[in-house]
């Protein structure tokens, strides 16, 4: 019986250099798509999977986020005055409860590696999942879910992974695809190469930014040793203990929009936008309108 995965890491420390001047004062993780932060998203597809511990690895100028998940006492009395009782439960709905939510500190933005490594002792041995915020998905119940999923009956290390266009292999983490693993679409990993040239990528298959790891990670982050960009990269420390566990492949079905890319946070608000019923007919209205002004 594989050990359940009980907790979740979201690096959060990120500058999103990318967004400014959006995010002088702002954290990226709280760009909002329709009408939630992104980092609420990502709590919530943690949840669905049955995450019971989100672990914030966060950075100067983060406390914003903390307080996002926390009572907003003023704000409450003032809904239940004015009889927005609908408006009150549904900020009540996504609060963590009590000890459910800790934060850690990555003091310098050494690496995607290294964020995940300053979660080690609040994760202790036990295996848990990573969820990156820049990432958000349209699916339900979620691809943390599926890849619980495919978890419990392959154990191991498990990534969600999803085509892209081959000529953007150089943007993303790129796996090799081996034999086919489980009674679903998971397969076994050949191979990792963080941001690889297309004509060197082992496929078109990138990593989505969501993991379920073993603790043994930890060692071989503990070495932090610099990679890609002079980054302490997640990536080298999987291809490095993929030498002595198995690591699978979960092919995410839905689509995932790269919220770090202001071309995916466009989307991603178009996209869940006309996903909502109170707001998809006049959406679809404005977007015919404009994209008949710009000749689409
Ligand atoms: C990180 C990972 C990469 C993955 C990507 C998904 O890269 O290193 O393997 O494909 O996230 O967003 P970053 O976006 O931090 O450059």
């Amino acid at each position: 019986m594989n050990s359940r995965i009980r907790k979740a890491v979201f690096p959060v420390a990120g500058l999103g250099t990318r967004f400014l001047p959006a995010t002088k004062a702002m954290p990226k993780e709280m760009l909002t798509v329709v009408d939630r932060p992104l980092i609420q998203y990502v709590i919530d597809e943690a949840r669905a999977a049955g995450i019971e511990h989100f672990v914030l690895i966060t950075g100067r100028g983060k406390g914003v986020i903390a307080d996002h998940f926390d009572f907003q006492i003023e704000l409450e009395a003032t809904l239940r005055e004015r009889g927005k009782t609908e408006a009150v439960e549904q900020l009540a709905a996504f609060m963590p409860t009590p000890g459910q939510m800790s934060f850690t500190r990555q003091q310098s933005p050494l690496g995607l590696g290294h964020a995940v490594w300053c979660a080690h002792d609040l994760i202790g041995d036990e295996p848990f999942a990573v969820l990156l915020p820049d990432m958000i998905m349209q699916a339900d119940p979620g691809c943390m879910a599926e890849m619980v999923a495919v978890y419990n009956e392959t154990g191991g290390n498990v990534i969600a992974v999803e085509e892209c266009d081959p000529a953007l292999t150089n943007q993303y983490g790129i796996v090799g695809v081996g034999k086919k693993a489980g009674t679903g679409g998971a397969f076994e990993i050949t191979g990792m190469v963080e941001k690889p040239a297309p004509d060197k990528a082992p496929s078109n298959l990138y990593i989505n930014g969501r993991y379920i790891l073993q603790p043994q990670i930890f060692a071989h982050l503990a070495k932090q040793q610099r990679g890609a960009g002079g980054e302490i990269q997640l990536t080298d420390a999987m291809i490095a203990l993929s030498k002595e566990q198995p690591f699978y492949g979960c092919r995410f079905n839905g689509r995932t929009y790269d919220c770090g890319s202001k071309i995916g946070f466009l989307t991603a608000n178009i996209a869940f936008g006309l996903d909502r019923p109170e707001l998809s007919s006049e959406l679809k209205q404005e977007l015919r309108e404009l994209l008949a002004k710009h000749g689409g």
